[in-house]
């Protein structure tokens, strides 16, 4: 008998049969950058296509999303002031609280959430306190639980903690039980790796280390088994979604996420990633469209739910298109 695995794939219909990813808007997430004191959307310059966005453009912003089918955001704040403690990451009128009330009374049933991280809120632009040159585990806990639970009472529906600090997820879903929000869910960025990828976000946020780097909190990108351990711990400690950041180069750990747990897995298509196939697809180098999908479909082939990206918008169109 000769094989043939052929036959299925003649044509687009008997491919489109046996097709077994599907990418939907609805698996989308868009991170938005949002500024406090801004008076126009500010053009990231090493982000073509991405913007800072004043707090009031964001109904705008969020009802594009709606109408192509992406309904959830991932807000990240960048504040006027910065200090030692972050204070203003835990201020009621902080920007990301006014981004989330903001989006919450033009679109209630947008799904908003918020990254939980102190680098764009402090000088010295590491993710948690410092004790001399070292981030302190300890008190960075209280503060990043404050300001989950500061982002929650702002109406926050999901928060997601991305700076690495151990027991983080434990810290916040005790702090929002403790504040009579249990209802808030946490998505953990669980399978953090320290990443060159994150170069272009640093300059949309603000958020460059001022010395050092992160290697003594973020991941190894060395370490699958590592990152694992992290991963069954968020679980035991209560997350809802477990991250795997950055995306297309470890597609490896999405995998073993999948296999670890029944929770909802994110993949996060990263800064990097983004101003890799734009500045390629610039020069005509890459079809941007095909590109996109093809890597989303990868993200759900190896084993995610849901994906972070910034092509979110033109991803979403594209699915609909077809
Ligand atoms: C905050 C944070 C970072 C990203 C998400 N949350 C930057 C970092 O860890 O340096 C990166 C996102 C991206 O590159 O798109 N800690």
């Amino acid at each position: 008998m000769p094989n043939r695995l052929r036959r299925m794939r003649r044509n687009e219909a008997l491919r489109s049969l046996v097709r077994e990813t599907h990418v939907q808007p609805n698996d989308l997430i868009y991170p938005i950058f949002v500024r406090e004191g801004l008076e126009e959307p500010e053009p990231i310059a090493s982000m073509p296509g991405q913007f800072r966005h004043p707090v009031r453009g964001l109904p705008t912003v969020v009802q594009e999303l709606r109408s192509v089918g992406v309904s959830a955001v991932l807000l990240f704040g960048l504040p006027k002031e910065k200090d030692e403690r972050a204070s203003s990451s835990c201020a009621p009128a902080g920007v990301v609280q006014e981004a989330i009330r903001t989006i919450k009374d033009h679109n209630p049933d947008t799904v908003v959430m918020t990254d939980v991280c102190v680098c764009a809120y402090t000088p010295h632009g590491h993710c948690g306190v410092l004790n001399g040159e070292v981030v302190d585990n300890e008190q960075t806990l209280p503060l990043l639980a404050q300001m989950a639970v500061s982002h929650a009472e702002a109406g926050a529906d999901v928060v997601a903690p991305s700076s690495m600090m151990d027991e983080q997820v434990s810290a916040i879903r005790k702090a929002l039980n403790g504040q009579g929000l249990a209802d808030t869910a946490i998505m953990a960025y669980s399978a953090k790796f320290a990443s060159a990828f994150y170069g272009p976000f640093r300059d949309a946020a603000d958020s460059a280390p001022s010395f050092g780097d992160r290697a003594s909190y973020q991941h190894d990108a060395a370490n699958a088994r590592h990152a694992r351990r992290e991963l069954r711990h968020d679980v035991a400690e209560g997350a809802d979604i477990l991250m795997v950041k950055p995306g297309i180069a470890y597609l490896d750990i999405v995998l073993r996420a999948r296999e670890l747990t029944d929770l909802p897995i994110a993949a996060y298509a990263v800064s990097g990633e983004y101003s890799m196939i734009k500045a390629a697809a610039e020069r005509g180098w890459l079809d941007e469209r095909k590109i996109v999908l093809e890597t989303l479909t990868a993200f759900k082939r190896a084993g995610a739910d849901l994906v972070i990206t910034y092509h979110a918008k033109e991803a979403a169109q594209w699915l609909t298109d077809i």
